[in-house]
Formats: structure tokens, C-alpha cells, sequence
């Protein structure tokens, strides 16, 4: 039994590895921090629901027609000349892309 568990690591660690994602996922408890931060501190702008306040609407269906790599630097360095701040000092850029992905993919609840 020990023997079998064993070697369901690297093959975890294999699997994650090999998903195509663009932007490598960060480990669950940082996805669980981020989540959080989107919820609190981006929808006192963009809405709890993100469904827009003085910030935009940040739901798929007003995302999807930008270029991911745009919106995830939007993040990251903010919108210079508008309400939107850079979270940079919060989150790594491949942080900030996995968010976007997020975002994007509607799976968010
Ligand atoms: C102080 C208010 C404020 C906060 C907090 C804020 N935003 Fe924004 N955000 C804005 C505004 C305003 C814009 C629109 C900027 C413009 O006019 O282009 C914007 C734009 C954006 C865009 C581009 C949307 C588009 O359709 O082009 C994204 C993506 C985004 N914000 C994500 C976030 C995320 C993620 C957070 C939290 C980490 C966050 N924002 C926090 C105000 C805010």
C-alpha cells in the first residue's frame, strides 16, 4: 500500500506539470489569497459580483474579446490616468495571468 502511494506523487507532480496552461496555476492556498483579494479589494471596484461598478464588468462575456495578455497587465501595472491600480506589489505576473484565465473561464463563483 505504502509502495503504491508513493508513486502517486511524481505522477501528480508529472500531470501538473504537463496541463497546457498558459500561465502556470498557482498552489491551491496562493488560488485561495487570490481569490479572496479579487473578491475584496478588486470588487470594491469592479462590483462583488464583478458585474462592473467604476470599474468595468469583469465577467467573460466582456472579457473575452481582449487579448488575455493585455487584461493581465492591466493588473499587474494598472491603467495609468484611471482609477485602476497596479497590484504588483500583491502578485507575480504569471499571478496576474492565471487571474485573467480565471476570470475568463467563468468557472469563478
Ligand atoms: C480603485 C478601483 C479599482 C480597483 C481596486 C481595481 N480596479 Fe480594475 N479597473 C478599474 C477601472 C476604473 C478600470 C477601467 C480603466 C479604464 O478606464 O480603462 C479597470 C480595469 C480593469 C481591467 C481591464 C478591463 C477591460 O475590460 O479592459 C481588468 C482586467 C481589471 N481592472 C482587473 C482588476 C483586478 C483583477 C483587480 C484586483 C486585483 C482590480 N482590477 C482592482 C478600477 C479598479
Amino acid at each position: 500500500m505504502s509502495i503504491r502511494r508513493a508513486s502517486v506523487w511524481p505522477m501528480l507532480v508529472w500531470l501538473l506539470c504537463s496541463l497546457p496552461a498558459s500561465a502556470a496555476s498557482p498552489d491551491p492556498a496562493r488560488q485561495a489569497e487570490l481569490i479572496r483579494l479579487l473578491r475584496q479589494d478588486c470588487g470594491s471596484c469592479h462590483g462583488m459580483t464583478l458585474k462592473g461598478g467604476l470599474g468595468p464588468a469583469l465577467l467573460p462575456a466582456t472579457l473575452n474579446e481582449k487579448p488575455a495578455e493585455g487584461l493581465a497587465a492591466t493588473i499587474y501595472h494598472g491603467r495609468p490616468g484611471t482609477p485602476m491600480p497596479p497590484w504588483k506589489q500583491f502578485m507575480s505576473e504569471a499571478e496576474a495571468a492565471w487571474l485573467v484565465e480565471l476570470l475568463m473561464s467563468g468557472t469563478l463563483k
